[in-house]
This record gives C-alpha cells, sequence and structure tokens, in this order.
C-alpha cells in the first residue's frame, strides 16, 4: 500500500479503556499476539489516553512523551514501524500521549494506550480512519501491542473473536444503562505484566488446559445475558470468569498472585451489597484493583459504599463509552 500524496499535519485519537466480562489470559499464537480464548468487555468512556501523532521528514529519531515524560519505549516505536510499512512512509514521528489511568498498574492503560497510538499514527500517516474496528491491518497491530486493545477500537459491550482477533460490538453504550465502580486498591506499578504472566501460567499451571476449554461456556452464557438485559446473569458470569482466571494463575509454579487482602474486602463489600439487594458485581485484572459493574442508578451508593472499605486509595464511577476516535489534522 502506498499513502495518499498529502501527509497530514498529524492526527490526535482518543480512546477510553475497556475491561473484560469474560476474561482473556493466554495466547495461542505469539507472534500474532492471538489470544487463546476470546473475550467479552464493556468499554468506557474515561478514563482513557488521547495520543498525537506526526510524521515529520526533520526528525532523526522517532519520539515519545506520556504524560510530559520522556520515553524510549520500544513498543511505540514497533506499532510507528507497522504503521510506516502499511503506509509506505519513512518519516520518524513524534508522539504526544496523556493517559488518565495509572500505568502499568492492572487499569487496563496498555489497551487505551494502545488503541489510541495505533488509531493515530494510523491516521497520521494518511490512512483512512473510519471504522477503524473494520480494518484488519489496523486491529492486527494494535493486537500486536496490548491483545486486549482491540476492544477500545469499539464502544459498548465488545467481543473479541478467538479464532480471527477482531472485534464487534455487541450492543451500543447508549442501549443499557450500565455503570463501572472502580475502586482502587493500591497505588504503583505491578510486579509482572500480563504478557510474561501469561507465558508463565500456560507453562506451568495445571489449571491451564481446563480455563481455556471452558471458557467457551461462559462465553455463549454472557452473549445470551446481554442480548437479554439481564444483567444478574451477567455480573454471574462475570464473577466465575474472573475468579477462574485468577484461580488458574495462583495454580501456577511459582504461582502468580495479583490479588491484595484489600481486593477480597472489596469482592466482600460487591457481596455485602448483594446481600442486601443490590443488582452489583465485581472483577479484577491482572491487579489489585475492583471494577464493581451495576445499573448506573445504583453507582453513586456503591461508590460510597466501596470507598469506605480500609485502605482504599480512591473510587471512580465510569459510564460506557464510544469507541477509539480520530481527528486528523492537515494544515
Ligand atoms: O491486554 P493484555 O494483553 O495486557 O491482557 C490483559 C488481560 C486481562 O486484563 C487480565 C484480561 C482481559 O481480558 O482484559
Amino acid at each position: 500500500m502506498t499513502h495518499s500524496p498529502r501527509l497530514p499535519h498529524a492526527c490526535t485519537a482518543s480512546a477510553g479503556v475497556n475491561f473484560a466480562l469474560v476474561k482473556y489470559w493466554g495466547k495461542r499464537d505469539a507472534a500474532q499476539n492471538l489470544p487463546a480464548v476470546g473475550s467479552i468487555a464493556l468499554t468506557l468512556a474515561a478514563p482513557g489516553t488521547r495520543t498525537t501523532v506526526r510524521f515529520d521528514p526533520d526528525l532523526a529519531a522517532d519520539q515519545f512523551t506520556l504524560d510530559g515524560v520522556a520515553l524510549a519505549d520500544p513498543g511505540v516505536s514497533a506499532v510507528l514501524d507497522a504503521v510506516r510499512a502499511a503506509a509506505g512512509l519513512r518519516h520518524r514521528a513524534e508522539v504526544v500521549s496523556h493517559n488518565s489511568v495509572a500505568t502499568a498498574a492492572g487499569l487496563a492503560s496498555s489497551a487505551s494506550g494502545m488503541a489510541a497510538l495505533g488509531l493515530a499514527a494510523w491516521g497520521a500517516a494518511g490512512l483512512p480512519v473510519e471504522d477503524a474496528a473494520q480494518q484488519p491491518a489496523l486491529v492486527a497491530l494494535v493486537r500486536r501491542g496490548s491483545g486486549s486493545a482491540p476492544r477500545s477500537l469499539l464502544g459498548g459491550l465488545v467481543e473479541l473473536d478467538r479464532e480471527t482477533g477482531e472485534v464487534h460490538q455487541l450492543l451500543a453504550p447508549e442501549a443499557w444503562d450500565l455503570a463501572v465502580v472502580l475502586a482502587r486498591a493500591s497505588l504503583g506499578p505491578k510486579k509482572v505484566k500480563s504478557r510474561p504472566g501469561m507465558a508463565h501460567t500456560a507453562a506451568t499451571s495445571p489449571y491451564y488446559a481446563p480455563w481455556v476449554e471452558a471458557h467457551p461456556a461462559d462465553l455463549a452464557a454472557a452473549r445470551a445475558a446481554i442480548a437479554a438485559r439481564d444483567l444478574p446473569t451477567l455480573g454471574a458470569v462475570m464473577e466465575r470468569s474472573t475468579l477462574r482466571m485468577h484461580a488458574c494463575m495462583w495454580g501456577a509454579d511459582p504461582p502468580l498472585r495479583y490479588l491484595k487482602g484489600r481486593t477480597l474486602d472489596l469482592m466482600d463489600a460487591v457481596e455485602d451489597l448483594r446481600d442486601q439487594g443490590v443488582v452489583v458485581y465485581y472483577t479484577m485484572d491482572a491487579g489489585p484493583h475492583v471494577k464493581a459493574l451495576c445499573q448506573a442508578s445504583d453507582a453513586e451508593a456503591i461508590a460510597a459504599h466501596l470507598g469506605a472499605v480500609p485502605g482504599v486509595e480512591s473510587v471512580r464511577i465510569c459510564r460506557p463509552g464510544p469507541g477509539a476516535q480520530a481527528d486528523v489534522q492537515w494544515l
């Protein structure tokens, strides 16, 4: 493919984080970064990432700043290289990124980060940014950066297909009045990043094969619950999916544990609310934080309850949001 003769001045893309309701953990193809299992996630309006990319013939090397700090990140250059190859472009790029969520702390910053970077670079290279999730080459390069990132290309409830690695929307963000209460159980980065964590689990956990095997049933149950807007059924699938994923990690040798005591306290608090009749369910990713899924109308009360759990750093109410959006700037 060759790029259009006129290169845009720059492209700014924003993407919200997404949280998996039915988790993925493990790869079936490391080079393509294809997952061993499918996943279903909810993309949020915020927090997220906003990234501007500008290709510049006068630059000698790629430059990247994240929240004002210059970083040398091979992952960023790998995405830029893939975009340069797709566009037939040689220029180096300036990348300026802002994250509204802590990086590498199990808050899925890599997903919004990679979706925003991939889309901004794509647009800055003059490649089409409409229907980003329909473009296999763009989806593949975003996925190589972070396995869960393609889900942030689409809004609302999104499924990532195990076979193709592509994403499709199950429900638009405005179609179901949901909220996620994000309770931060600790500050600081996680100890083991998800990619080596997945490889270690797949290589050493006797529970890995059963996890993969049990997965299609959870996906099917979640799809049906979403179609019926049945939150109790979806919530039950969501809780068992996260617990099975963590059980699989705990079975690794040596064990891999991202959950902390405060995480369990937050899970108890969610269950207490449920005992009182509140429709709310928890999920945790590769970190100690708890995301509680609920009806939007219950979110304030749930946030107050979870925020009162000792040691919880902060709570934040998040709403479903759109897929990644790009703004191409021409001179
Ligand atoms: O996006 P990755 O490849 O770093 O993997 C994220 C995996 C989990 O967040 C733990 C689960 C998921 O499906 O998002």
